[in-house]
């Protein structure tokens, strides 16, 4: 698992910082605990603009860890949780203010990090989620220009393990795709959502804020060129699970 520490601009502090997820539910908070148990967890997330055709791979790598034998805990966000799913139909759907989204967002991070996440991650499973928190760098952050260091503030409090590191991805896999091309691809598949709805110049600020994002914690993210045909899109997403370590039960260590 991917444990950083926390930075001094997120760690909860002595302010209104909720405290660490619980230590009951926490999962192993050394990352030396991959070199000894080839069945620690491991926390994948799916990343990317609408459009950007990560649905079916997720499925796909659901599919192969367990044919390698693993338990895997396949999950979404916003959502993953009775309590976070009814947030997400209100994210989106309702009309709201930027400070108000990005609280609901990490509202619901919060229930599924507690209930879902670190109860999966001790348990060693594989925790595959549709979207995490890059998404709210990306789409709050960066879409609706939400202040960066408030986003971190909330990721440190919201991901706070009990030993003070902040819970990550051990890999992000980043469908990077241009949003002209993703919205040919949403044109008239479906009556668009909320964030659907939103202008051009809104996904290329999305985009731009997965880039800063990666740009940022290069490590554990995994740039996927959205724009191949579905099988190569596959294998270079089974390479990225295979360079960063995932399979062999050492995430983190960048072959
Ligand atoms: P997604 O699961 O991709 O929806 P669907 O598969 O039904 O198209 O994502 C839901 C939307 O929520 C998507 O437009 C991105 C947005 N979102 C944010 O704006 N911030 C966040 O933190 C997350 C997790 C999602």
């Amino acid at each position: 698992m991917n444990l950083l520490p926390t930075a001094t601009a997120t760690a909860p502090g002595p302010g209104p910082g909720p405290g660490p997820v619980a230590a009951a539910t926490a999962a192993p908070t050394s990352a030396s605990a991959h070199a000894t148990s080839p069945q620690a967890g491991v926390f994948i997330t799916f990343e990317g603009i609408d459009g950007a055709g990560k649905s079916s791979h997720i499925g796909a790598l659901a599919d192969a860890w367990r044919d390698r034998g693993r338990t895997v805990t396949l999950t979404r966000e916003p959502g993953g949780t009775p309590l976070a799913e009814k947030l997400r139909a209100l994210l989106l759907a309702d009309a709201m203010d930027p400070l108000c989204e990005a609280l609901l967002m990490f509202a619901a991070r919060r229930d599924h990090v507690c209930n879902v996440i670190e109860p999966a991650l001790a348990r060693g499973e594989v925790v595959i989620s549709d979207r995490f928190t890059d998404a709210t760098f990306a789409y709050q952050g960066g879409g609706r220009g939400f202040d960066w260091q408030v986003l971190h503030t909330l990721e440190g409090w919201v991901q706070a393990l009990p030993d003070g590191h902040t819970r990550q991805p051990d890999l992000t896999l980043w469908f990077d795709l241009t949003p002209a091309v993703a919205a040919q691809r949403l044109a008239g598949a479906r009556e668009p959502d909320k964030f659907e709805s939103e202008s051009a110049a809104f996904f290329e600020r999305v985009a731009a804020g997965y880039a800063r994002r990666c740009h940022a914690q290069p490590a554990r993210f995994a740039r996927i060129e959205a724009d191949q045909p579905r099988d190569k899109v596959w294998a270079d997403v089974l390479a990225a699970v295979h360079t960063h370590g995932c399979w062999q039960g050492q995430p983190g260590q960048v072959a």
